[in-house]
């Protein structure tokens, strides 16, 4: 349906007719659910202004994109910039090349509301796309920083452009494709005053290109406030060249000369967790340990009166030795939240196929129904690595997860093995002191295990109460 109408209103011109735009794409995307929530959330801010193409990078400068502000990546990838292009060469789930709306504060994606996430990139497509929220501060100094996000894989928005030859039955294969709403499909064209318009329209897509097209309402966060673009999550060594990022108003039809492209539709993600929302609140995520600190752990919170939340590994459950199942489900009848954590701890959105995902989460429910008679609906992310197929994927098995990440870190991994362990203790005022409640700390180490008191009378002397992570992402 929505491409009828694209169609019709095939003028490159429209883009600068917005009000009468804005008003097809209503039309064409109010079966989006999410969409139709966010509009009466938010009744139509009077009526639509025109609004300007926004083009964000075309990646003309080593640092600065088209708005001037920052682009640029996590130290460990490898990039090579040309004026017109940037090559990323990744190794690992984690990178991530960003780029920036607004580096000093938020930045509002409503006036183009109903638009879309257009990126021309060659190369892989085995990565996420995520749309960042900044923070409610919209102070980078602030923790977390960026916010929430909400990811894309961008192999389901994949479009590929053959030089106009006919290409019957060029369909892109989708695992998804099963589990979109048909409403959000487009439908196939034939009049043939739309194919001159189709015509036009080809002439700027260059042949061989690959580009995605990303309804941003297919990004779950708050639109008001972002901050950024970003591109990880990658699950293979091959490189990707971006060429441009840019909010277009519409997506040309399917034909055959882009593989008869359909928007596929929004699969759910889950809800990503940083900080918690009750407020004055603190919750200690206590991921993976060493079995001869656990009773230790537990004697420090029970002296302190504290109810935690352990996130655990499956594999460790169904290990006898490490006296596992005994501890935790002692610690469930004290009170405290015992949540998933993978079954054997890899970066999930590294693993090379959808069924090695599945099976991290269906082996960890597995031996949680076993051996504790837990269902929860809380996973932490092994490395706190976060992409769209492992959010998906969780999605698929847990009904509206937490993905529970972080806002202060103790930085055991950096420090507790070190002659400077008293970092942690740093690490930690630090995380506290720039707004985060939600910590990620492990018993691996003992050091870590001995600053824990401490942690805890820091965030006490601080006024906040501390309780589980399932309690403080719930409002009282
Ligand atoms: C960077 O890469 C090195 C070697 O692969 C790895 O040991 C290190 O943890 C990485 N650092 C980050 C911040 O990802
Ligand atoms: C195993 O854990 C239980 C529960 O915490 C504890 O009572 C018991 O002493 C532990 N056993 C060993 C051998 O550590
Ligand atoms: C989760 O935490 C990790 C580690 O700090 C960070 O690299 C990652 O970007 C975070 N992910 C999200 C989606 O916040
Ligand atoms: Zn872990």
């Amino acid at each position: 349906m929505q491409y009828l109408l694209f169609l019709t209103a095939c003028a490159v011109a429209l883009a600068l007719l917005l009000p009468a735009a804005t008003g097809l794409f209503h039309g064409s995307l109010q079966h989006e659910h999410w969409l139709e929530t966010r509009e009466k959330d938010h009744k139509s801010p009077k009526k639509q202004k025109v609004v300007p193409p926004l083009v964000l990078d075309t990646f003309q400068n080593p640092t600065l994109n088209d708005l001037g502000f920052w682009h640029g990546t996590g130290e460990n990838l490898t990039v090579q910039h040309e004026p017109g292009l940037v090559r990323l060469f990744p190794t690992d789930p984690d990178q991530n090349f960003h780029t920036q709306f607004n580096t000093h504060g938020c930045f509002s994606l409503w006036p183009w509301q109903n638009q879309f996430l257009h990126v021309v990139f060659e190369g892989t497509d085995r990565f996420s796309v995520s749309l960042n929220e900044h923070n409610a501060e919209c102070n980078p100094r602030r923790s977390p920083f960026p916010g929430i996000s909400d990811s894309v894989e961008a192999s389901r928005y994949t479009m590929r452009t053959t030089s106009g030859t006919v290409n019957e039955g060029g369909d892109a294969d989708d695992e998804g494709e099963e589990d979109v709403d048909a409403d959000t499909r487009g439908t196939a064209l034939g009049s043939p005053s739309e194919s001159r318009c189709q015509r036009e329209k080809e002439k700027t897509q260059v042949p061989g290109q690959t580009q995605l097209y990303i309804p941003l309402s297919h990004f779950h966060i708050d639109q008001s406030r972002v901050v950024s673009v970003s591109f990880h999550g990658f699950y293979t060594n091959e490189p990707l060249t971006l060429r441009r990022v840019e909010i277009v108003p519409m997506v040309p039809p399917p034909s055959p000369a882009n593989g008869h492209f359909r928007m596929p539709g929004k699969l759910p993600t889950g809800n990503l967790v940083l900080r918690c929302t009750r407020p004055n609140s603190f919750a200690f995520g206590i991921d993976d340990g060493q079995p001869q600190y656990a009773q230790e752990v537990k004697r420090i919170l029970d002296e302190e009166n504290v109810r935690a939340t352990f996130f655990v590994v499956g594999a460790g459950l169904r290990d006898p030795s490490t006296n596992f199942t005994e501890f935790y489900r002692q610690m469930l009848r004290e009170g405290h939240q015992v949540a998933l954590h993978s079954n054997t701890h890899p970066k999930m959105e590294g693993l090379s196929t959808s069924g090695e995902i599945d099976d991290e989460i269906i082996k960890t429910k597995e031996v949680f129904k076993d051996k504790l008679n837990v269902e929860s609906s809380y996973f932490r992310p092994p490395f706190g690595t976060v992409g769209a197929r492992m959010r998906q994927r969780l999605a698929q098995h847990i009904p509206n997860p937490f993905i529970v990440n972080w806002s202060v870190d103790v930085e055991d991994w950096i420090w507790a093995n070190t002659t400077t362990p008293e970092k942690q203790l740093d690490a930690f005022y630090q995380g506290v002191a720039r707004g985060g409640n939600i910590a990620v700390m492990h018993f691996l180490n003992p050091t870590t295990v001995r600053y824990l008191p401490q942690f805890i009378r820091h965030v006490r002397s601080a006024g906040l109460q501390i309780m589980r992570i399932d309690q403080c992402v719930q409002s009282p």
